[in-house]
């Protein structure tokens, strides 16, 4: 079953996007730097047009240290776009985003003619916590509601260098599967949206082909060849004691423990995707989308025909 998840204040954020959008000069989009595809939002780059874009791929210390410059480059080769690597524990954030905005906008800046930046984000991506740290500000939100509602607020973050915090998040139509199985798995999605054995079994699925070396140290164990992920995981459940009466194997125990582990890194700096692999994802996604559009077409010209609201078309061979 695939993931479909909205927070309900879609509409605001949106509005609120396309209102400020006008007199913004660069667009930051926070990225979980272990999922960068799966993270980004289509919807914010319709808003956003042609606007200059700083790709900020943040809560790099979780993520794949290899795959990160990856992402950069492919970011980085995009017209009107560039990219860092972020991480909560750069206390003094600022001067790294104040610089990248001005390479992408160099007239802006001044006080005549001052920058502004709209910084946005899905739910979980670490925005309040940058947010909080570029205001100097403890944290007002503790962070584990993922899409919290909140009010624009305008940040100085220089002089002449003005941020805004759009409200809420913009959430797209999940249209790649397994986009809804790395956001679920990563925290983004609100607990009651997925089952957390199909998604540690996702998770697994993709980690015996990318990290079995990591899968191996962490749970001490060796994968046989041809492993199926429901074999791994109901292994990983017994060696950690998930077991219930019958020596049977408490797979929603265990798939909480692979889902927490992947989420804290302690089985390792893992990144989900690679660019080549989301665009190949991306593009089958799209493929599916328009082929349901088509079906979904097809059964509302049929309802109209049969409440006679447009007329039956000729049959070709009559
Ligand atoms: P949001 O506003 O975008 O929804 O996200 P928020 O800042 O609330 O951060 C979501 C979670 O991600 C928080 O953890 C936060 O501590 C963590 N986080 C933010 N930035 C980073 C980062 O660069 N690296 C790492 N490793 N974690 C980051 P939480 O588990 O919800 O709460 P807590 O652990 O802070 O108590």
């Amino acid at each position: 079953m695939a993931i479909q998840w909205f927070p309900g204040h879609m509409h605001l954020t949106k509005k609120a996007i396309s209102e400020r959008i006008k007199e913004i000069d660069v667009v930051i989009e926070l990225l979980d730097a272990r999922l960068p595809g799966s993270s980004a939002n289509p919807m914010l780059a319709e808003l956003t047009g042609a606007k200059p874009a700083l790709k900020v791929l943040n809560k790099q210390d979780l993520a794949d240290p290899v795959r990160t410059p990856l992402w950069l480059a492919h970011y980085n080769s995009q017209p009107g776009t560039s990219a860092i690597a972020l991480d909560a524990s750069e206390t003094a954030p600022a001067r790294r985003l104040i610089d990248a905005c001005h390479a992408l906008a160099p007239t802006r800046g001044s006080m005549v003619k001052p920058m502004r930046v709209l910084i946005c984000g899905i739910p979980n991506v670490g925005k309040s916590t940058l947010i909080n740290t570029l205001t100097g500000k403890r944290a007002t939100k503790t962070g584990d509601e993922a899409g919290i509602t909140k009010l624009e607020q305008r940040i100085v973050l220089a002089d002449g260098f003005y941020l805004w915090d759009t409200p809420g998040m913009l959430w797209p139509r999940i249209i790649v599967a397994k986009s809804g199985y790395n956001l679920a798995a990563s925290g983004a999605i609100g607990r009651n949206a997925f089952n957390e054995e199909e998604v540690a079994l996702e998770l697994l699925d993709y980690l015996i082909q990318a990290y079995p070396a990591l899968l191996e140290a962490r749970y001490k164990l060796k994968l046989t060849p041809g492993i199926t992920d429901e074999q791994l995981l109901e292994e990983i459940g017994r060696k950690r004691g998930a077991v219930l009466s019958k020596g049977r194997v408490n797979l929603q125990k265990a798939a909480e423990i692979v889902i927490y582990e992947f989420r804290a890194a302690t089985l390792g700096r893992i990144t989900l995707e690679t660019p080549e692999e989301f665009a190949q994802w991306l593009a089958a996604g799209q493929l599916l989308d328009a082929e349901r559009q088509v079906k979904k077409d097809r059964i509302e010209t049929d309802r109209l025909i049969r409440f006679k609201k447009i007329p039956r078309p000729a049959r070709e061979d009559s």
